[in-house]
């Protein structure tokens, strides 16, 4: 049993407290490779921002969860090395599928782990969520939860309220399981095709999604007032990371995301945790098929990985500055 406080890693109750007070919401980026680990630290330390790193089940199949543990503890020591002298570094697992996948995880250094049971039948989630929470807090380890399903693309607009979480729920939920924060589905979904073109408006050339159920949202924070709340899926698939993969040989088609304006109004709401995934897969794709592209000649992986993890600090920073305002909050 490892405790991830012997790691210097913080769990998520400070946190997101602050968050949630202060109108801002905490980046969660997940990471499965070294130049995503050196890009979440890098861009969090020069904009003094907390930061939660999340690993997925495939992470750990990917990379393996020993090695992205030991990857996480580095992530202190060098956001220390970049002069952060008390960095705020979340350790998380990712959509949790069991309790012993989380228990796994708390045992060996996790800070924070989401057990996601939003596919099962109420009273199975509810059992358990909390069973995971039982184990969590005997070691402060902080808890995520999740209610409702995100839409996926194939859902029509029109079904999409059916998998909006249902806030007469939330309360119920809370209280039976003990979560620390909870998902909620209010219109994000994974991916970088999160609707279609024609559930879209098109204004000047660009797909305009239908906006998130803010609506949803208000009545959860009156059921839940002050508790922090989790959006998955909201990635914003920027265009020019899209023009310069398909500029550059790639095909990505019909690609859209949660327009950033829709995000930072959530973060100035109980939204404390966003969830960016796919948004660093697209920067980095882009860097490495520009570098392809313009020197077919170049082998060495350091000339590409380079450019690749420079394009992600520079989306990370953009979006703690200007999306979630998680900057100068250390
Ligand atoms: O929520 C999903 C995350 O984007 C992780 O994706 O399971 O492919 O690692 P993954
Ligand atoms: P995106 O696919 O929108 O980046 O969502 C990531 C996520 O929710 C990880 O849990
Ligand atoms: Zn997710």
């Amino acid at each position: 049993m490892i405790s991830y406080k012997d790691l210097g890693l913080v769990n998520t109750k400070e946190m997101f407290k602050k968050a949630v007070d202060g109108g801002y919401a905490i980046p969660a980026f997940n990471f499965n490779t070294m130049e995503q680990m050196q890009a979440i630290v890098q861009a969090a330390v020069e904009t003094k921002s907390p930061v939660i790193m999340q690993v997925s089940k495939g992470a750990r199949q990917y990379a393996n969860a020993t090695i992205l543990r030991y990857m996480a503890q580095g992530a202190v020591e060098y956001a220390k090395e970049l002069g952060c002298e008390k960095p705020q570094i979340v350790l998380h697992l990712d959509h949790g599928d069991s309790f012993e996948t989380c228990k796994s995880c708390i045992d060996m250094g996790f800070s924070s782990v989401m057990i996601d049971g939003s596919h099962l039948p109420y009273d199975e989630n509810v059992a358990l969520t909390k069973k995971v929470v039982e184990y969590a807090h005997q070691f402060d380890v902080t808890v995520e939860g999740e209610l409702g399903v995100l839409a996926g693309v194939e859902d029509e607009v029109s079904a999409e309220e059916s998998h909006y979480t249902k806030p007469e729920e939330v309360k119920d939920f809370v209280s039976k399981t003990g979560v620390d924060s909870l998902a909620i589905s209010i219109g994000t979904s994974h991916g970088a095709h999160k609707f279609k073109p024609e559930q879209c408006e098109l204004v000047n050339g660009v797909y305009v999604p239908p906006p998130l159920a803010f609506d949803v949202l208000k009545e959860i924070e009156t059921e839940l007032p002050g508790f922090p709340i989790v959006l998955h899926g909201s990635s914003s698939v920027p265009m020019d990371e899209v023009n310069t993969i398909n500029q550059f040989g790639g095909k990505l088609e019909a690609a859209i995301g949660i327009p950033e304006e829709q995000l930072r109004k959530a973060s100035e709401s109980a939204v404390c945790k966003i969830n960016i995934d796919s948004d660093s897969r697209l920067a980095m794709t882009a860097a490495i098929r520009k570098v392809f592209a313009e020197k077919p000649a170049e082998f060495d992986p350091r000339k590409y990985l380079g450019p690749a993890r420079d394009n992600m600090k520079k989306l990370y920073m953009h979006k703690i500055v200007n999306v979630l305002g998680s900057n100068d909050k250390l």
